[in-house]
């Protein structure tokens, strides 16, 4: 949980800090140009109104030529710098912010990355904290850093104003600030309400993203469309902008409200201070020149005072903002690592599923209830099992995306605790059941498989060539460069009107096979379900393929077809979150358990008798 949403403050310093180090890093140079900046457009506006003084009572006075020039010269040159500085700033403080965010982006993706399982990335309240992180961590850090230096900058030119009010009138400068205070005071709670109202926010803005690109995107656009359920989709996203516009527009009451208060006050006050300044001159007690350096301190006091208080409430804010990024960094992995990994070493015996329990969550029922498989290296293993009895889940577990409640799962013995996720997981590959189609190129969707591979054409075609894929990739009309998007153009430079490809459900899974066997040298292959979209033909071509490939490399293989794991070298049966049946294919069928019962099912509904496989 954030500070905000525990109800703590934020520790102040230490976000300044971050911000501060996460934008000097990011640009030294260009920090150090706008503070500069910064500095002197805080001298500068004090500079110019006593200029102006001398100038005016130089003039009224006729003093001499010299006077007069050193004078004009200062008021001109504050005009000038004050004309040119706005927008030397405003430049350094773009090239800083388009450098922080760059830089930014990188630190999330990292923490992103850091995580290892997927437990985070399946809880509503990370997907809040890292959407928040990702889209402020750049803008925050720089509104902090803005906003403080813009603080400093507003210090040191009301100082200066207040001072030259104190010089001339004492009463005059307690009256000002006095008459700044409730703006002060305004700022400060609007700013509390907007950083709230932004938390409260975050999952309202997350859903109506999702209901507004299920709307205009391709992935639905079919089904909406079949369905006539556009309006509903719509409906569900302007539920969310309404339920946002609702608690916006609440907020704005407030300002307008605290605003027409506020600004009443500070009216009233300058007033009478105008009023009473002007008295003195009309009676010969100030001079002219005095005058225009009260008018311009009053104005300038208010203005520097108001933003300096606007710049604090403002980088307050940002803080909070900034907070989500802070927490994110500082969220542990959700896969404990281990403090002395061991190397992974080539599966030489076989891998053991050792007495596994495992749900979701904790308020789940158990999901898996003790399961306990031996995969032995250099066989293939099948899992059959019904819908939700836990096969998919045993693979990602077997990935190591999520840990096990109870039990292990050993390597050669090792418990794979003790490897890093990153070098245990290279000795995998996987076909998940819900495997990605990339909006990328052919060879690309092949490539992500193996990064290093992915400039290796000949490797690339292999892979293809091995799942059966190759010959429809090259009779696409940039073969591998094909780009398999409906989105995404190969490049900016084609004609905006000009289609992307995609593929068929069986052509994609053959695809994603391939991308798992681009990795020829890994120990372990997952396959869940590699077949389910694949027509009959196609299904027959990749069982021949997956036969050869599959020979001395542990596998293991998850299918409802059970033509295609009649062949493993031992297949288990998982029910009620337990294996309650292993053995070869033949040895299972003689039993007449539930294996049984499932070969005489299909075979009821097919009446087919396949030829044995080569
Ligand atoms: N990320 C998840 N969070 C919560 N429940 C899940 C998640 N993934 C799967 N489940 C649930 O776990 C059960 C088993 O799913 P799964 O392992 O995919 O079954 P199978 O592959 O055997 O069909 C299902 O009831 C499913 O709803
Ligand atoms: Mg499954």
């Amino acid at each position: 949980m954030t500070a905000l949403a525990r109800g703590k403050r934020p520790a102040v310093w230490r976000g300044v800090r971050s911000a501060f180090a996460l934008v000097t890093t990011a640009a030294p140079g260009s920090f150090a140009a706008y503070i500069a900046t910064g500095l002197l457009l805080a001298a500068v506006p004090v500079a110019s109104a006593w200029a102006t003084k001398f100038l005016v009572d130089g003039l009224l006075d006729r003093r001499s030529v010299g006077d007069l020039l050193v004078s004009g010269a200062v008021v001109a040159g504050t005009g000038v710098g004050l004309a040119v500085l706005p927008g030397f700033s405003a430049y350094c403080a773009k090239e800083l912010q388009r450098r922080t965010r760059l830089s930014a982006h990188r630190r999330v993706a990292e923490v992103v990355n850091s995580f290892s399982g997927l437990a985070y990335f399946e809880s509503p309240k990370m997907a809040d904290r890292i959407r928040m992180a990702r889209d402020s961590a750049g803008s925050a850090s720089l509104e902090v850093v803005e906003s403080g230096t813009n603080a400093i900058r507003s210090l040191i030119t009301s100082a200066g104003f207040a001072g030259s009010l104190f010089a001339l009138r004492p009463a005059l400068a307690a009256l000002v600030f006095v008459g700044s205070l409730p703006a002060v005071l305004m700022e400060a709670r609007i700013h509390r309400r907007q950083v709230r109202n932004m938390w409260l926010l975050t999952p309202v803005h997350r859903k109506e993203s999702f209901y507004s690109e299920l709307l205009t995107g391709p992935r639905a656009a079919k089904e909406i469309r079949l369905f006539r359920a556009g309006a509903f989709v719509a409906g569900r996203a302007a539920g969310q902008i309404a339920k946002a516009n609702t608690v916006a527009r609440r907020l704005d009451g407030t300002v307008l409200r605290y605003e027409l208060v506020a600004e009443s006050i500070t009216a009233v006050i300058t007033t009478a201070g105008l009023a009473w300044v002007a008295m003195d001159v009309w009676r010969g007690t100030l001079s002219v020149g005095d005058l225009t350096l009260l008018l311009a301190a009053i104005t300038a006091t208010q203005g520097a005072l108001a933003s300096l208080f606007n710049d604090t409430a403002r980088g307050y804010g940002a803080l909070l903002h900034f907070q989500a990024y802070l927490d994110l960094r500082e969220t542990p992995d959700d896969i404990p690592a281990c403090p002395a990994p061991v190397p992974v070493r080539p599966l030489r015996d076989g891998i053991r599923i050792e007495d596994v329990w495992f749900r979701y969550h904790a308020d789940q029922d158990w999901l898996l209830r003790g399961v306990t498989l031996d995969i032995p290296a250099g066989r293939t293993t099948a899992l059959v099992g019904v819908n939700g009895a836990g096969k998919s889940t045993l693979i990602k577990l077997l990935c190591r995306l999520y840990e096990p409640c109870e039990g292990r799962i050993l390597w050669d013995g090792v418990d794979i605790r003790e490897f890093t996720p990153e070098a245990y997981r290279a000795r995998l590959s996987a076909v998940f059941q819900d495997f990605v189609e990339y909006d990328l190129t052919a060879g690309e969707n092949i490539g992500i498989g193996r990064l290093e591979a992915l400039g290796d054409t000949a490797a690339i075609e292999r892979a293809g060539r091995n799942a059966g894929i190759h010959d429809e990739i090259t009779r696409l009309s940039a073969g591998y460069d094909t780009m398999l998007s409906l989105m995404f153009h190969q490049d900016d430079t084609q004609a905006e009107d000009r289609n992307g490809h995609t593929l068929s459900g069986g052509q994609w899974q053959r695809l994603a096979l391939a991308r798992a066997i681009l990795q020829e040298d890994s120990d372990v292959l997952l396959l869940d379900e590699p077949s389910s979209r694949l027509d009959p033909a196609a299904d027959r071509r990749l069982r021949t393929m997956l036969h050869s490939l599959r020979r001395g490399r542990t596998t293991l293989l998850i299918s409802h077809r059970l033509h295609s794991i009649r062949d493993a070298d031992s297949i288990a049966v998982i029910e009620e979150g337990r294996v309650t049946e292993t053995g070869t294919h033949d040895e299972l069928t003689e039993r007449g358990g539930t294996y049984a019962e499932l070969v005489a099912m299909q075979s009821d509904v097919l009446n087919l008798r396949e030829p044995d496989l080569a």
